[in-house]
């Protein structure tokens, strides 16, 4: 049986934490809300901890996990890091970014997959970190999905995967982000990153001068030849075929094949952008409303959500795409790795 509870992120008290706390230093799991997705938290120093983050999402127990930590102080306890480089991280912490470093004896084969490296991430979210604070463990927590579905981020998404899977579950409103932390892999002598997310490369070049943006970042190499371990399976992807109409610069070309596509197909929904509902209306598309086109915020709060909502009602998605600039990169890496079709 899981227990679920239901708690405001800005208003709350330590209390409502205590039960929560007490099953992760018990090496139970616990769902918690972050800025990014919904985590499926356990003791990240306990192999028969982690196990249960593996059973509970049916994940391959080689694809490594983040440790989520509430503080900077903390991080020298799991890995070797350097004062400088220390100083970097400072400045995007808490947040919602991930850093590979080299780990210490303490972190055990099982939360990385048999790596020499370990992911850590610091939330900001008040409800995580103040959970970090209070089991003061490194708490591994991979976003709270079944394998293979997209992150969730609404009660009802973390709810339908993990219930009767996990301990306990905490819902709060909506995230912030909606997509998963950027990962930047900080353990060879060029920073890399290795999925691009809400910090993005401009501000990453900006705190660590050169960095490699690998191809895959763009989500364009497809998963079984990507260097990123997790990367190896497919991630984020609805049942339903997924069409993705790339931004065009010549707007009627876009409009041609949206056409072109729906009307090969039956049961469809379009998911775009204001600018283009007068064109959806003409044409009696069934379609919602994500945000404006350049609003990147809002656009990646929505975008598993609406996938998950039509996965249930629709036979089709198609989906117009944004620009990969900024946070564009992240939400067009997620949408190109749902994509079955790409146009
Ligand atoms: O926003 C997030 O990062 C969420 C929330 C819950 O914090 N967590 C999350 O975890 O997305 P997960 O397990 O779904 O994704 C972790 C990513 C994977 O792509 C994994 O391959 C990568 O981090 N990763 C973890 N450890 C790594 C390591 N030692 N070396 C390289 N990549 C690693
Ligand atoms: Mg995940």
């Amino acid at each position: 049986m899981t227990k679920i509870i239901k708690m405001n992120s800005f208003d709350f008290e330590e209390n409502e934490l205590k039960e929560a706390s007490k099953i992760l230093k018990n090496n139970g799991t616990v769902v918690f809300p972050t800025e990014t997705v919904y985590g499926l938290g356990a003791n990240g120093l306990n192999e028969i901890a982690i196990k249960k983050i593996y059973n509970a999402k049916g994940r391959p127990s080689d694809n490594p996990l983040i440790l989520h930590i509430n503080k900077l102080e903390k991080m020298s306890e799991i890995c070797y890091i350097d004062y400088s480089l220390l100083k970097k991280i400072k400045i995007l912490t808490p947040g919602p970014i991930t850093f590979v470093l080299n780990k210490k004896d303490i972190v055990p084969d099982a939360a990385t997959g048999g790596r020499k490296t370990v992911a850590i991430r610091i939330p900001v979210h008040p409800i995580a970190n103040k959970l970090l604070k209070m089991t003061d463990l490194p708490i591994a927590a991979p976003s709270a999905n079944l394998s293979g579905k997209p992150s969730p981020t609404r009660p009802e998404h973390v709810i339908e995967d993990m219930n009767n899977r996990v301990d306990m579950i905490i819902t709060a409103e909506e995230l912030k982000y909606g997509i998963e932390s950027t990962v930047l892999d900080l353990s060879n002598d060029v920073p890399t990153i290795l999925r691009p997310g809400p910090i993005p490369p401009e501000k990453l070049e900006e705190i660590f001068g050169s960095i490699k943006i690998p191809d895959f970042v763009f989500g364009k190499v497809k998963a079984d030849i990507a260097l990123a371990p997790g990367m190896k399976y497919k991630h984020y992807s609805p049942d339903i075929p997924v069409i993705l109409i790339e931004e065009k610069n010549n707007i009627e070309d876009e409009k041609k094949i949206i056409l072109d596509e729906y009307k090969k197909r039956s049961n469809s929904i379009v998911l775009g952008y204001e600018e283009l509902e007068e064109f959806y209306k003409k044409n009696n598309l069934n379609y919602e409303i994500i945000s404006k086109r350049f609003e990147y915020y809002k656009i990646s709060v929505k975008l598993f959500y609406l996938l998950r909502k039509y996965d249930k009602i629709s036979e089709n998605i198609i989906i117009s795409g944004i620009k990969d600039k900024g946070i564009g990169i992240g939400i067009m890496n997620r949408i190109r790795k749902a994509s079955t079709i790409i146009r």
